[in-house]
């Protein structure tokens, strides 16, 4: 948003300059001295084009940025404050709660679940998500979640057909991650009976999962493979909602 601002801030700004002087009210003073400050900035060392406008500091900004990513924040809520399932708890306190290592161990075991599970459960990430990101993870959770620019999930078109809408929900609600770009799977998974994350396309998907139903039940219900590190398929029933499942199933369909 910023960035957007930028371009007419300085035109305006300057033309402010040239056409009325020094003194243009407070709104073209405003502009005139954010053109100052980004021209001395320019002046000092030649900024790379993608400045940022705000400084936070790079492990926390990592941390919200991988937090949306794996849809920490679908199940969590924005910012980790909850409010998305009385099942998922918000975050916001658990990093003064809890030590470095406890969070850690939390993101890469989850905190166990049922074989046949029936509310959500915290998924089991070792296997899905790297030392680095666990670690800028518990970073931005012990700094208390705070608003990082840029971090909001992919946007969902609306009014374009379900398919459409689907692949975006896709990537927000982080199944990428596990399944693959395309739904191609391969996903490491070292100690499942197939040694990785299945794929959502393909014969033996279809074979498996020939009817919307049989879809829309697993992404539901989840299914439990095994214990951590074993990664499981999450309990999305009362997060994602009735509808999102019938886009996400439209988009598989348009897969191999
Ligand atoms: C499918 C929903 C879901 C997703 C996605 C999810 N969680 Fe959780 N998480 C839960 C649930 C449910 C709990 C509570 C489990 C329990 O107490 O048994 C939980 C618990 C936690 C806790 C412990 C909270 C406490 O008060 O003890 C932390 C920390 C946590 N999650 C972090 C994360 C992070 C980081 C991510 C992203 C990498 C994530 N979660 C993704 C559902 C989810
Ligand atoms: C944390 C990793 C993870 C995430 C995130 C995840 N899945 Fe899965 N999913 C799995 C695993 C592991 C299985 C295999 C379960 C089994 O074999 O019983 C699975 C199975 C499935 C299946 C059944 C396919 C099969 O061969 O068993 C479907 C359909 C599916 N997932 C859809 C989704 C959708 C849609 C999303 C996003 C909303 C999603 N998954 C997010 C790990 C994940």
């Amino acid at each position: 948003m910023r960035g957007k601002g930028l371009l007419p801030a300085i035109l305006f700004g300057l033309v402010g300059m040239v056409v009325a002087g020094v003194a243009v009210g407070f709104a073209a003073g405003h502009y005139t001295s954010r053109v100052t400050t980004v021209t001395t900035a320019a002046a000092a060392a030649p900024a790379p084009a993608t400045q940022p406008t705000t400084s936070v500091d790079p492990t926390v900004a990592a941390g919200a940025h991988t937090f949306v990513q794996f849809a920490c924040a679908q199940c969590h809520g924005a910012l980790g404050r909850g409010g998305v399932s009385p099942d998922v708890p918000a975050l916001t306190t658990v990093g003064r709660a809890l030590t470095e290592q406890q969070l850690t161990h939390i993101i890469n075991h989850g905190l166990g679940e049922s074989k046949n599970p029936t509310k959500p459960y915290m998924p089991v990430w070792g296997e899905v998500i790297s030392g680095t990101q666990v670690h800028d993870l518990v970073a931005y959770i012990r700094a208390g979640l705070p608003a990082v620019p840029d971090t909001q999930p992919v946007a969902i078109p609306q009014g374009q057909g379900p398919a459409v809408a689907g692949a975006a929900l896709y990537v927000r609600d982080g199944c990428i991650n596990c399944h693959g770009p395309n739904g191609l799977g391969g996903v490491a998974n070292p100690l499942s009976p197939d040694k990785s994350i299945p794929p959502l396309s393909g014969g033996g998907f279809r074979h498996d999962f020939p009817t919307d139903k049989a879809i829309a039940a697993v992404i539901r219900s989840g299914s439990v493979i095994g214990r951590a590190p074993i990664v499981s398929m999450p309990h999305w029933g009362g997060i994602i909602p009735a509808q999102d499942v019938q886009s996400l199933i439209a988009y598989l369909k348009t897969l191999k």
